[in-house]
């Protein structure tokens, strides 16, 4: 991975990351009451090609920060990307490959609803060079599909499933357990139909009620109950337990996988390796110089239009992370993974040794607790401190 760069001010690069590409499709059809993302309602017609064109600005604005690079894997997120049909997608990707090298056989992720119509546009979807599709299934029981605001039945989402499998080899699909009233035998029992549809990844996520959500003010008001701290920490190590019984370990908190089939581009966010993103509210980190330069665009998708239109490009922050801050955020990323990190490639990206800038002082009370374990090439979180890991990076980066 040695390559000697230069960047527009002429900094060399000894040691470059792998650059992923995150191209963000705000809408959905229903904002669903669990969700924080920067997803936005809208009925009718989007507008497709006003927004791929803005896209298009949105990245030949950031091209200077990564000449010469090539995108290892390319994640089309939101939202709802599946609401564009396969055509724009197509002309999506064309136009990224005409502005930017994307590595053969580079991965690309398409986050689709499981609804009926979407289905019908995956072998578009293929066509147009995407390889990797990721489904929000979120529950396969209908009162609890209904509860979490979903527009699919579970029929459909099996039915999409079975179209994901005809056309891609690779394809991942998400459910959030932890749901009010469920036991964990319930969950099991779900999670069992659900490895009968896997491909090669599930991502599983407990439900987190999130500030600003419609599931907020319900929770606030009493109107429903999550199952108690303890059940929830049962069914999460029963999920690991039965998950890697099946041959998709856990290789993120919440991302099980067989063994080369994890997601390279989420790999990349967690490895505190580079990416850049475009569209309203993308995020990028990306190597320079001696740091990491922080981008974040525009978050609403009317403004992001507005400013792309009139500036050429969506940011509204851009800073240069450092010292400290960029050893926590490399952590912070870094211990959600099973295998922790690779104390030498941490340090490629983060500029320093996690052991040495953490100090004896603040591991040893977490190794002793059975939170982190310390090895010659690496540090990790431990099943148990993956499972608390808000609190222990509260007391390690303190
Ligand atoms: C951007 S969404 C996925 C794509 C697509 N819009 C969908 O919903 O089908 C990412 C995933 O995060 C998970 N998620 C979002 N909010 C959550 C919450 N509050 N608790 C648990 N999981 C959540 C859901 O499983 C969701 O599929
Ligand atoms: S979970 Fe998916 S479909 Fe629902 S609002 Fe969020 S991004 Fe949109």
């Amino acid at each position: 991975m040695s390559a000697v760069l230069r960047d527009r001010r002429g900094v060399h690069f000894e040691v470059l990351p792998p650059l992923a590409l995150y191209i963000h499709i705000p809408w959905c059809v229903r904002k669903c009451p669990y969700c924080d993302f920067n997803s936005h309602e809208r009925s009718g017609a989007l507008p497709e090609s006003e927004y791929v064109a803005a896209l298009f600005r949105d990245l030949e604005a950031l091209l200077p920060s990564v000449w010469g690079r090539r995108v290892h894997s390319i994640f089309i997120g939101g939202g709802t990307p599946s609401l564009f049909s396969a055509p724009s997608i197509d002309a999506l990707l064309a136009g990224v490959r005409a502005r930017i090298l994307v590595e053969p056989g580079a991965e690309i992720t398409l986050e689709a609803n499981p609804g009926t119509a979407e289905a019908e546009r995956f072998r578009g979807y293929r066509d147009a060079g995407v390889n990797r599709v990721s489904l929000g299934v979120q529950a396969l029981d209908p009162a609890d599909l209904k509860f979490l605001g979903r527009e699919h039945s579970t029929d459909e989402a099996i039915a999409a499933l079975e179209t994901a499998r005809r056309h891609f080899r690779r394809y991942s699909f998400d459910l959030i357990y932890a749901r009010p009233g469920q036991t964990a035998e319930a969950w099991l029992a779900e999670l069992e139909r659900a490895l009968a549809l896997a491909g090669e990844h599930l991502s599983l996520y407990q439900l987190t009620i999130e500030r600003g959500t419609r599931f907020y003010a319900e929770h606030q008001r009493g109107s429903f109950v999550l199952p108690g701290e303890e059940q929830a920490a049962r069914m999460f190590e029963e999920t690991q337990a039965r998950l890697e019984a099946a041959g998709l370990p856990a290789y993120e908190i919440s991302n099980h996988a067989r063994r080369g089939a994890a997601c390279r581009h989420n790999l990349i966010y967690w490895r505190y390796q580079d990416y850049v993103g475009v569209g309203p509210g993308a995020h990028g980190r990306f190597a320079e110089a001696e740091a990491k330069r922080a981008t974040r665009r525009q978050s609403g998708p009317e403004n992001w239009l507005a400013q792309v239109e009139a500036q050429g490009h969506g940011t509204v922050e851009t800073s240069v992370v450092t010292g400290q801050d960029r050893v926590e955020e490399a952590l912070m990323m870094g211990l959600r993974l099973s295998d922790g990190v690779d104390r030498a490639l941490f340090a490629a990206v983060a500029g320093a040794d996690p052991v040495e800038a953490l100090g004896e002082g603040r591991l040893a009370p977490l190794v002793e607790a059975g939170f982190l374990e310390v090895q010659p090439d690496r540090l990790k979180a431990t099943a148990a401190g993956r499972q608390r890991l808000n609190s222990v990076l509260e007391r390690l980066i303190a």
